[in-house]
């Protein structure tokens, strides 16, 4: 396995994203426990159709039990994701903002920050790696190619902390995917929604083309 001290990925939010991020890793040999809003009893059949290596739990459970924990929530709930049990871990935050279904957010409408950056104020102990925030769910267990295939697919990072950007490089690659580094959270805007990078398929090549062309949203 590429990353020997990651050996259980924890997930808060068991969704669309959450569900297939649970279905990459446990078919990458890691352990997967899991948490909704609901209460781990609500997540039988998943748990069920993942196999022995993974299990329901709440979400400070889930985040307790990671070495590496996914934040896959709606982004109005991120307040909600427990700090104390992420302190100094890798947190991977798949998260978009769509202020009809989240409320408007000041910071985030006049893009002074960026969604990354709120969570990782939120988890300021913790080292947020932005991530899978530009796929949509399903493509996550279907465009997935073993490294070195021809216009193998590439996802976008952005992280503060260089350590944690290469652990989440490598669990892409075991993934199926290429990845292309955006720089700092700071630098999270350039695949947020409405950006040319967000959404197609794109090869390495291609994404930094379309990081470089990002306009903000007061530009477009
Ligand atoms: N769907 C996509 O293709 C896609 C692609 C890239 C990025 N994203 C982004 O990734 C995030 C998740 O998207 P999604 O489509 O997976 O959403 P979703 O299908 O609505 O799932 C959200 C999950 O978060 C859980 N949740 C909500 N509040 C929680 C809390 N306080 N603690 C623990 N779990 C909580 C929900 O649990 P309950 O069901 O029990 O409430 C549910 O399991 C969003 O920010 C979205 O914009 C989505």
């Amino acid at each position: 396995m590429n990353n020997p001290t990651v050996k259980t990925i924890g997930l808060i939010g068991a969704g669309k994203i959450g569900s297939q991020i649970a279905r990459l890793a446990t078919a990458n040999g890691y352990n997967v426990v899991i948490s909704n809003s609901r209460g781990p009893e609500t997540l039988s059949e998943l748990i069920k159709e993942l196999g022995p290596r993974a299990r329901a739990a709440s979400a400070v459970d889930a985040a307790k039990a990671g070495d590496i924990v996914v934040v896959t929530v709606p982004l109005k709930n991120y307040r909600a994701v427990p700090v104390a049990p992420l302190a100094g871990k890798i947190v991977i935050d798949t998260n978009n903002y769509y202020p009809q279904r989240d409320g408007h957010i000041a910071e985030l409408d006049n893009e002074s920050t960026t969604t990354a950056e709120l969570l990782q104020a939120h988890l300021p102990s913790s080292k947020v790696v932005k991530g899978f925030n530009h796929i949509y769910a399903a493509e996550l267990t279907t465009h997935g190619q073993p490294a070195g295939s021809k216009n193998r697919r590439a996802l976008v990072i952005a992280g503060d902390d260089p350590g944690a950007k290469a652990v989440v490089t490598s669990l892409l690659d075991q993934f199926g995917f290429d990845t292309v580094d955006a720089g700092p959270l700071k630098e999270g805007w350039r695949i947020q929604r409405d950006t040319p990078g967000y959404g197609p398929r794109r090869t390495a090549e291609e994404l930094r083309k379309d990081l470089a062309a990002a306009k903000r949203y007061a530009d477009q």
